[in-house]
């Protein structure tokens, strides 16, 4: 199993650290622009394996896509992170460049390739990586759900009080400060509903802290976060890889499920060997109903402003 990982920075050495750590890939491929980075970064992470325990080999390259040849999955993190106060939309001139000839760079060596999509604004990354290559849609995956979620549920966790491996909860819509959509009618702690334990004023507190937390994050480190997102990111990579049918919310592109229709956007999936698996079309109520097309609308938005 071959994980190419593009963007050397905090985000992709983290994942990297961290697939490594878990020791279900046997290779993996750390690519950056900045001379010598990725290959300082891969060294520096091979030296840890003895005391990590893993077999897992990395190499790094500065810009050269030949090394990642025959990649099963790439992990697109490259582009320019958001600084305090701005919000993930406004990256879109920078990153939409990167990423289109990072995509299409990948695709060549790794006809074959399932692509994660990282870099912001996630959803029109991802959308745009959908729209300028021919890879069908399972193998085309945004992550921001599956890090908006372990956000919520380290809210959840803290409000009520409670391990986190008590607490499950989901987060769809927009990876952005106002269209996320936690799911607060479905979170629960150890199978029960949180609402038996929080009123609708707390609970409706942790569900705007999970909005916001990244942008929370970006206001204390001075720059966008890089442990959650490189877990998360790692957790995606080894569902593939492992093809453990797991169930995450990814943006993906839809045709029509939740009624929506040529947009890319953080619905629950399941993970394994193909990318996504299965869309899941949970129920949801008429105001999740309404939340989830209010963030389809900003999501659109900022597609239009994609030059495609
Ligand atoms: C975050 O929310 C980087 O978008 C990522 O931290």
């Amino acid at each position: 199993m071959k994980v190419t990982i593009v963007g050397a920075g905090a985000v992709g050495a983290s994942c990297a650290e961290y697939i490594a750590i878990k020791n279900f890939a046997s290779e993996i491929v750390l690519l950056d622009i900045k001379e010598g980075y990725a290959e300082g970064k891969a060294m520096d992470l091979m030296q840890t394996a003895s005391l990590n325990g893993f077999d897992t080999t990395l190499t790094g390259t500065t810009g050269d896509y030949s090394k990642t040849a025959n990649s099963d999955i790439a992990v697109i993190t490259s582009g320019i992170p958001r600084k305090p106060g701005m919000t993930r939309e406004e990256l879109i001139g920078i990153n939409a460049g990167i990423v289109r000839s990072v995509a299409t760079s990948l695709i060549e060596h790794s006809p074959n390739v399932i692509l994660i999509v990282v870099s912001n604004p996630m959803d029109t990354m991802t959308y745009l990586t959908h729209k300028i290559t021919d890879l069908p849609r399972h193998r085309i995956i945004g992550m921001g759900g599956a890090l908006d979620s372990a956000r919520f549920k380290f809210r959840l966790a803290e409000a009520l009080g409670a391990p986190i491996s008590d607490v499950d909860g989901m987060v769809i819509g927009g990876h952005s400060d106002k269209g996320m959509v936690p799911l607060k009618r479905h979170a629960t702690r150890n199978s029960v509903k949180v609402s038996e334990f929080l009123s609708e004023d707390r609970l409706q507190q942790v569900v705007e802290d999970t909005k916001v937390g990244g942008a929370t994050l970006t206001k204390l480190l001075g720059t966008s976060a890089w442990y959650a997102p490189g877990a998360a990111v790692s957790g995606l990579v080894q569902a593939i890889a492992c093809d453990q049918k797991k169930m995450f919310p990814c943006s993906t592109y839809l045709e029509g499920e939740f009624g929506l229709s040529d947009i890319c956007i953080g619905v629950p999936v399941i993970l394994g060997r193909n990318g996504i698996e299965k869309i899941v079309e949970i129920e949801l109520d008429d105001a999740e109903s309404a939340k989830l097309q209010e963030s389809a609308e900003g999501v659109t938005k900022t597609n239009g402003l994609l030059q495609l």
